[in-house]
């Protein structure tokens, strides 16, 4: 399954270099910042469910690609910030010293604002190339609020302003429905409206994805505590230096694991109830458990 999903992300990578931008011009230096991060090499965990979720449903056309490509310079934007000294302050990411430690503070915070932009330049464009695809409008506007205020900045915000306080088990849960899950409902919500998935299955995709984002937090936080720096190409112990609380410091790593698996089952569980099924997406889910990055 490692090997199968490792070549996934590599098609996944020919697809998003295919909508970076061209490295010219006098400002140059921020596209730079830009593809540096964006081609240190992630898990491409977010196209990924986008596309499987787009095969689950039957979607089989290369719309998906330019929202597999946005939602990735979405994340990549998230981390760039999320690094910042003012806010992990952290020097590593997908195994290459931080976009601000190579290109300064004030091109790294450029270059989120440019990938952000610039991820919603590629998805709206669909609206001009591909005029007969219904749901696009729909796609971008999930594209939009997802990761906004009330989803992942403001998951981010609530993380920030709680750091070093003792988390209740509610504020922790909307933290990481937020900061996390509401990029992989975005994900998998567009997956399945652009391959015409109806409204009610669309829904039911929110909640697999609520539960799978809550799931790859938890996992986040046990391997910022048992893994190595190598291994996940950041900095182990980052939580407990930014004296942050989580689930896994919070309950301990064993019963952190147990809640990655029943988070997991679960989402299984609601796929099942589909009348259709994709066994990768599946596998997927089930091997993120055990996730060593
Ligand atoms: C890291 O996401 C940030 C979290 C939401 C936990 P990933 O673990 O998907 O990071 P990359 O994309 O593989 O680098
Ligand atoms: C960050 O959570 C989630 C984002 C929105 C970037 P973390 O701060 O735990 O992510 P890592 O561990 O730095 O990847
Ligand atoms: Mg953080
Ligand atoms: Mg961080
Ligand atoms: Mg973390």
């Amino acid at each position: 399954m490692k090997q199968k999903i490792a070549s996934r992300a590599a098609q996944i990578e020919t697809v998003i270099k295919q909508f970076l931008p061209k490295e010219e011009g006098y400002e140059k230096v921020i596209y730079e910042a830009m593809n540096y991060t964006m081609l240190a090499g992630g898990k491409r965990i977010r196209p990924m469910l986008m596309e499987e979720t787009y095969r689950l449903f039957g979607g089989q056309a290369k719309v998906i690609e330019p929202f597999m490509a946005a939602i990735e310079m979405i994340h990549t934007y998230s981390l760039i910030h999320d690094d910042l000294p003012a806010l992990d302050n952290d020097d590593y990411r997908r195994g290459r010293k931080t976009a601000h430690i190579v290109f300064g503070e004030d091109m790294a915070i450029l270059a989120g604002d440019a990938l952000l932009n610039y991820a919603f330049e590629v998805a709206s464009r669909t609206l001009i190339e591909y005029p007969d695809v219904p749901g696009l409008g729909r796609a971008i506007y999930i594209l939009a609020r997802k990761p906004g205020v009330s989803g992942m900045i403001g998951g981010q915000v609530v993380d920030v302003k709680l750091t070093g306080k003792p988390v209740k088990e509610d504020e922790l849960l909307y933290i990481y429905r937020c900061k996390t899950g509401a990029l992989i409902e975005a994900a998998m919500m567009i997956g399945a409206l652009l391959a015409g998935a109806s409204e009610e299955q669309v829904e039911l995709m929110e909640q697999v994805a609520r539960d799978v984002g809550l799931a790859f937090q938890i996992q986040d936080d046990v391997l910022d505590i048992t893994s190595d720096s190598v291994t996940l190409g950041k900095p182990v112990g980052s939580d407990e230096k930014n004296q942050k609380y989580t689930y896994a410091t919070i309950h301990g790593v064993e019963a952190a694991r147990k809640e990655v698996s029943r988070l997991t089952q679960e989402a299984v569980d609601l796929l099942g109830k589909l009348p259709c099924e994709n066994p990768f997406l599946r596998e997927l889910l089930i091997y993120m458990i055990n996730r060593e990055s």
